[in-house]
């Protein structure tokens, strides 16, 4: 990568839709980023670029920017399913490469993803922006503390109250865009929870139905665009929800089960009509419990690690969730994201995001998507190449030869 040391990254971005937010955070022309070129193809994002990112070259064409020699890393917007293609294709042409998660819709297409970022030596960086969410930091810290003791079962409730705005009225309501709500929802989580857990999944067992969006007529037509209130709080209950995508075959609540390499056992639950949005977690060691109590600002972890006759809410700690500075995104975790990334890209080294755990966080969800359409038959999970996981785990530097 051609970079001098104290001018800007010159970043490349790929698809300006809802997430075009990391490319406002990562443009700070004098302060390491700058946006120098958009592809998208639709030309009323394209006119917005060209409003947020003045100079910046703006197309339809993603190979224009990723061929560019005036670009040094890729910063990949786009939906799930395009992913690895566009990353394989920049980290080909020698930029580092930001991917949003989930790294992509198959094992196969991740597994090809880590493969040519190892053979092309380009530096790749994964979007997994929860694991620099304080309420999960401060979950991850009282358990290396010790203050539940060794980790033995995590359950993660997950309640999507803006499901129906955000997943059943665009692409997301598709299995061939997505797979199904177990990767583009669920790869943080499940991410989140082997992270916690110390392992990954070896084995997945999941029900999971399509029972409130399925049956609503309201779809928009074939190439009508969102209806202007796609997103607004008043749209509720879910079975009043208007203009749906024309195409709706994923789920919208999901059952899992899953046992790690550790021997942890672990639940997934995740449903798109419930009327509230937060993820509960509760964490449950040989020697104590942590659950947090919302997840935002405001937000507590609490731990019971002392016996007692029945249920408390006086815990034995609790922890506030600690306020960002920056709540630009995700409680101040796109900022921290975006910061690392232009880190990493420009000088290498470790991270907290790691190309392993987000292919490890896809391969459980495919799985346990395989096994809800299939009755809930249980799914073995394939673990990486050996090779491939110590080239991430080493920073992605090559071993000596
Ligand atoms: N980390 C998170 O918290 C988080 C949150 C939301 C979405 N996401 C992920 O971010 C990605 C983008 O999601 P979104 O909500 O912004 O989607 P979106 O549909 O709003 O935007 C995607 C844009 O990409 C454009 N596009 C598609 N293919 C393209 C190509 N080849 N070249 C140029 N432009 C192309 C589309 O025209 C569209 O405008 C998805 O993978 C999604 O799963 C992550």
């Amino acid at each position: 990568m051609n970079t001098t040391p104290h001018r800007d990254l010159r970043l490349g971005v790929l698809g300006y839709g809802l997430r075009g937010s990391i490319a406002r955070l990562a443009h700070r022309p004098g302060a390491g980023g700058r946006v120098v070129a958009v592809a998208e193809h639709d030309p009323v994002a394209r006119a917005e670029a060209d409003e947020a990112f003045p100079g910046a070259l703006t197309t339809a064409d993603h190979t224009r920017v990723i061929e560019s020699p005036d670009v040094d890393a890729v910063v990949v917007l786009t939906p799930d399913h395009t992913h690895a293609d566009l990353a394989c294709q920049a980290l080909k042409a020698g930029k580092a490469v930001f991917v949003e998660k989930p790294l992509d819709i198959s094992i196969e297409r991740c597994d090809e993803l880590l493969r040519t970022a190892y053979e092309t030596g380009s530096r790749l960086y994964v979007g997994h922006n929860m694991r620099h969410m304080p309420v999960v930091r401060l979950m991850r810290d009282i358990i290396t503390r010790g203050e539940i003791g060794q980790v033995k079962t995590v359950w993660v409730r997950h309640f999507v109250g803006s499901g129906g705005d955000f997943y059943f009225k665009d692409w997301h309501a598709e299995r061939r865009y997505t797979n199904g709500l177990l990767l583009q929802k669920a790869s943080h989580d499940l991410d989140v929870l082997h992270w916690l857990a110390n392992a990954y999944t070896r084995q997945v067992q999941a029900f999971g139905d399509l029972m409130v969006y399925g049956d609503n007529p309201d779809r928009r037509l074939p190439g009508e665009p969102k209806h202007a209130d796609w997103h607004d709080d008043r749209n509720w209950p879910p079975n009043s929800q208007r203009g749906l995508n024309p195409v709706i075959d994923v789920e919208d609540v999901s059952l899992v089960n899953l046992r790690l390499d550790n021997g942890v056992l672990a639940a997934y639950q995740q449903c798109h009509f419930a009327p509230d949005y937060w993820r509960n977690y509760t964490v449950i060691g040989d020697a104590g419990r942590l659950e947090n109590f919302g997840d935002g600002p405001g937000a507590v972890v609490k731990v019971w690690n002392s016996r007692r006759p029945s249920h408390s809410d006086q815990a034995d700690a609790a922890y506030s969730v600690p306020d960002d500075e920056d709540d630009d995104g995700h409680g101040g975790a796109d900022p921290l994201l975006v910061a690392e990334f232009l880190r990493f890209a420009r000088d290498g080294g470790l991270t907290n995001t790691s190309p392993v755990a987000a292919r490890m966080a896809v391969a459980a969800g495919v799985r346990a998507t395989e096994s809800l359409r299939a009755g809930g038959v249980p799914q073995e999970v394939p673990g990486l190449d050996a090779e491939l996981v110590s080239y991430f785990e080493n920073g992605q530097v090559a071993p000596l030869r």
